[in-house]
């Protein structure tokens, strides 16, 4: 057997040694009395009795060996800013910000709402909240108002976070009127707003509730705060994803499971040393950036790049000189991300020293073996692929490279991580199904370490949700088609659920939906994702009309459609914006009534429509026909 295969049948048949081993990865001011507690399940309650700090490990534990080494190193090809803190000054910051958020009353179990872009500002607010045992909730800055007031009646925050603007491809992108606007949609108000001023965008300022940042960590310049010692499984923070109804879920994370699942994961699937550099491309409102640019690479004592920027400004070899200037040792980013590269010229691959690069990860939507080929030759270094999900924190399937070189097969992110009991059921029988047989991917419980540890408020929708999804069986369901090949690997085949991913960003079609039909004119409408060469899949939307002459000539369909697109833009922000919206007169559905979005999805991207026996009105597929082959 293989050091890997051994690694990951310990990890299942021996969880509590296993991972009792992996806790000594981080500092504890409290000892683990029980390494797993799975006597309620699906819930998995893990090292519980310990007390841990994230913060702590991520920047306190390394002042001894590190303090003035790079923690830090913010670079903005928008603002044409670079700028490094060492872990002592990273300390400080998040020591003065921690000061700010306990002045304004934030006590621990109180959640802090972060609605920031890629500045050093929104991760000393990450840590400071997890250092004072708050729970920060980070939204993506790309969401607009209703997706922000979503999460925050959700999550109802005591404070919230923010910035006068991003900057995304030179332009500026302001955040305050948007956030107003949330506020004033959500019932529940926070009771401050901190806001840090970029000088980007004018930012109109409610008195009493908003407060200028940087005028309040001013008053607690030379601030020291204790880190609160957590419990092991008290919540770190919640992140809202997408699911299959309108709804988001947030995603709760507990605190000691989590810092060690993270640390084990630096090691054994990346390969991070204290002392190197990390670069994740992502956002901090994403899992990704949550995991593999705040807290994973900082409790590795690793140095982490915080990128603002697109990969292609000021020209397509950004990454490239940033790996080189900065020594950069591991980078992650996404398929579509290198997708974009490719076209580029490939001599830009070239034009730096990429020798400190030991491998590049990329994850959140298929890796497809043209771009996995085309980068892997490109850089001469190992590309990884790896599999995971909000929900989950950290890589489900991988190629654990920090414990054996297992062969990467184009295609496949891996085999099962350590501590992932990985497994296929027939999506309709519940049957287990063996290797080379399509079924969806589930983990039998308990989930390991890290992976979320209910949704925040709603442990009943947790359940329902996630364990209750395979025909009589209580797993966890990733809501993914997959296929196993004899020797382990998996190859993973799509969403079997609504959701659908744009570019590496996953997506709600439900919310997109609810979107479009708060628009006035829109009876109905059905929205799908379809493949796209680009951006892996795009949103398209079929929409009714409440009146269908409002929509019979070009010029009012196109006029419409504007509307629409302007509506999601301004609801749920530009992320979500279909690539086009069709008119129909009447969407297929089954004659229970439910939307064939299978179907609607087959049809656009010309496959077989499928089993058509419960459809109320054919009529209707060739309507979605028609529509896709009329022009506007
Ligand atoms: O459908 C799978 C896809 O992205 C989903 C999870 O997205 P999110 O919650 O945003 O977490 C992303 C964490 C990297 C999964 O259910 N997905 C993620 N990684 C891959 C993938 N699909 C294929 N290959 C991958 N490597």
């Amino acid at each position: 057997m293989s050091t890997y295969r051994q690694f990951h049948a310990r990890s299942l048949q021996q969880p509590e040694a296993f991972w009792r081993e992996q806790s000594a990865l981080v500092d504890w001011q409290e000892p683990v009395q029980r390494v797993l507690d799975a006597s309620r399940p699906p819930f998995a309650r893990w090292f519980t009795g310990g007390r841990t700090n994230l913060c702590h490990n991520a920047v306190d534990r390394h002042l001894p060996a590190r303090a003035d080494q790079p923690a830090l190193i913010y670079v903005s090809t928008e603002t044409k800013t670079e700028k490094t803190y060492t872990f002592a000054e990273l300390h400080r910051e998040v020591n003065r910000y921690a000061a700010v958020l306990k002045a304004l009353g934030t006590e621990r179990g109180d959640r802090v709402l972060i609605y920031m872009p890629m500045i050093p500002e929104a991760i000393f607010a990450m840590l400071a909240s997890v250092r004072i045992g708050a729970i920060h909730s980070v939204v993506f800055g790309g969401f607009a108002s209703h997706s922000l007031a979503t999460r925050i009646d959700d999550a109802r925050p005591r404070i919230i976070v923010s910035a006068d603007a991003g900057s995304r491809s030179g332009k500026t992108v302001p955040y305050k009127g948007l956030l107003d606007q949330a506020i004033a949609l959500a019932s529940h108000a926070p009771e401050h707003v901190l806001m840090v001023d970029r000088g980007l965008a004018p930012m109109p300022m409610t008195p009493g509730r908003d407060l200028d940042c940087a005028a309040q960590v001013r008053q607690h310049w030379d601030a020291k705060v204790d880190c609160v010692w957590l419990e092991s499984n008290e919540p770190s923070y919640i992140l809202y994803t997408s699911g299959t109804t309108g709804r988001p879920k947030g995603v709760q994370r507990d605190t000691g499971g989590y810092a060690v699942a993270l640390a084990a994961s630096m090691k054994h699937v990346f390969g991070g040393e204290a002392g190197g550099t990390y670069f994740s491309t992502s956002d901090i409102g994403w899992v990704v950036g949550h995991s593999y640019i705040v807290y994973g690479p900082l409790i590795a004592g690793m140095a982490t790049v915080v990128y603002e920027g697109t990969p292609i400004r000021p020209d397509g070899a950004i990454w490239w000189r940033i790996i080189e200037q900065y020594r950069v040792n591991i980078m992650f980013s996404a398929p579509t991300a290198i997708r974009v590269l490719k076209k580029q010229d490939p001599a830009l691959l070239r034009r730096h020293d990429l020798s400190s690069l030991q491998a590049l990860f990329l994850a959140g939507e298929p890796l497809d073996e043209p771009t996995a080929r085309w980068i892997s030759e490109g850089l001469g270094k190992p590309v990884v692929d790896n599999y995971w999900q909000t929900e989950t924190g950290w890589p489900i399937i991988a190629t654990p490279r920090g414990v054996e070189a297992l062969p990467a097969k184009f295609g496949s992110p891996g085999v099962a991580c350590y501590g992932y009991d990985v497994r296929l059921y027939d999506e309709i029988t519940g049957a287990e199904v063996g290797n080379n047989t399509k079924g969806v991917v589930a983990i039998a419980g308990p989930l390991p370490p890290g992976c979320m540890s209910t949704i925040w408020g709603d442990d009943e929708r947790f359940v329902n949700t996630y364990w209750h999804s395979v025909p009589g069986r209580s797993v966890y369901s990733t809501f993914d088609w997959g296929i196993r090949d004899d020797d382990g690997y998996f190859f993973i085949l799509g969403r079997t659920d609504d959701v659908i991913n744009v570019a590496g960003h996953r997506l709600g079609t439900r919310e997109i939906e609810e979107s479009i039909s708060s628009h006035a004119g829109i009876a109905e409408v059905a929205v799908v994702g379809i493949a796209d060469a680009l951006k892996g899949q795009v949103a398209i939307a079929f929409a009714v009309a409440r009146d269908p002459g409002a929509v019979t000539d070009a010029a009012q369909r196109a006029a419409m459609e504007g509307e629409i697109l302007k509506l999601v833009d301004s609801q749920l922000g530009a992320v979500a914006r279909p690539s086009r919206v069709h008119f129909v007169g009447v969407l297929p559905k089954t004659r229970s009534g439910k939307l064939l979005r299978r179907t609607i999805q087959a049809i656009c991207e010309g496959r077989e429509a499928g089993d058509l026996t419960t459809i109320e009105d054919a009529s209707a597929l060739d309507q979605i026909r028609q529509a896709l082959a009329t022009k506007v």
